[in-house]
């Protein structure tokens, strides 16, 4: 892959937005620092504070560790402890963020596009930090995105024409969301499967849903999704769900494993529910690319920092 331009960004909340260069560029970048290429020379402190307010482990530990690699100042935040159970806003928070030294907010949170308000201040406003999405609701899941998406072209060296499927809980999967976007802009075919009813038609303008059953021996990708129980209140398919009649229907077994072609890659992010999406022996399987996925996770955030770190042009990078 050949490129020659670092991306710069002044935050990092969505793929939508990116073109396939700066796509190509993340990844190249994010290779460089897995090969263990020079890192930037930070000149001035940047600061930075993850701030999750729902659970997290891979992103969480992925993004801090990054951010160490980087050189960069991590200031921990504790939503449970934080003012926010006091009643103050995210609004309110980051200005207070940013009036301590804060450069950066890394943030999870349950509501869809919460960034909206950090990075379009209203008039009268004055909050101008740095915000890098780890997940909004069922919205975006931009790092995920780009680090399966580097999996991916670790395994084939090119996206165009490639066949991927997307199974499982999609309405609820912010990496669903974010990956059939960018799968279509790279020129993947996108297939989907799962239950009906965790699908809509809407979806239908980036892939084709069909049974899983037809689409096992023909993808070069499976990308599996965790069954969200928590984004299922209301739902009555979850007073209904059967862990047992779901991994038959639905999830990967050993038969569907043995039918897949030899260089076909499953993929999860993880955190798995074991023989539901996937059996429990398969989780570390030749095919199965969870470990990796993890690990690139490191070098996407790392690079997707530094898009942000030189677009502020912080830490004396431009
Ligand atoms: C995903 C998430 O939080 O959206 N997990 C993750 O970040 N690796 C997927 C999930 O929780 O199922």
């Amino acid at each position: 892959m050949k490129t020659t331009n670092l991306v710069t960004l002044s935050s990092f909340v969505s793929v939508e937005d990116l073109s396939v260069q700066e796509v190509e560029a993340l990844i190249a970048r994010a290779q460089y620092f897995k090969n263990d290429g020079a890192r930037p020379h930070l000149t001035e402190p940047v600061y930075v504070t993850n701030m999750f307010f729902e659970n997290s482990s891979r992103t969480h530990t992925s993004f801090e560790v990054a951010e160490r690699k980087l050189g960069l100042t991590v200031i921990p935040f504790d939503p449970s402890h934080s003012s926010t159970k006091k009643g103050e806003t995210l609004y309110d928070t980051s200005l207070t963020m940013q009036a301590v030294g804060i450069d950066l907010e890394v943030i999870r949170h349950p509501e869809n596009e919460y960034y909206e308000e950090l990075i379009h201040p209203k008039e009268n406003e004055h909050l101008n930090i740095g915000v890098i999405n780890a997940g909004d609701g069922s919205g975006q899941h931009p790092s995920q995105c780009l680090l399966d998406m580097m999996t991916i072209y670790e395994q084939f060296g090119q996206f165009k024409d490639l066949k991927v499927a997307i199974v499982g809980d999609i309405t609820n999967s912010r990496v669903a969301k974010s990956n059939m976007e960018l799968l279509n802009k790279l020129g993947a075919q996108v297939y989907f499967s799962g239950p009906s009813y965790w699908y809509d038609s809407k979806y239908d303008q980036y892939g084709q849903f069909k049974e899983l059953d037809e689409l096992v021996d023909k993808m070069d990708v499976m990308m599996l999704l965790r069954v969200q129980h928590e984004r299922h209140a209301g739902d009555p398919n979850e007073a209904q769900f059967d862990a047992k009649q779901y991994h038959e229907e639905f999830g990967i077994n050993q038969q569907r494993y043995d039918q897949m072609k030899d260089d076909t890659i499953i993929m999860h992010p993880g955190p798995i529910n074991r023989g539901v999406e996937l059996a429990s022996e398969l989780v570390e399987a030749p095919k199965c690319r969870f470990v990796c996925q993890m690990e690139n996770g490191v070098f996407m955030r790392m690079a997707m920092i530094e898009a942000v770190v030189r677009g502020r042009k912080l830490g004396g990078l431009s």
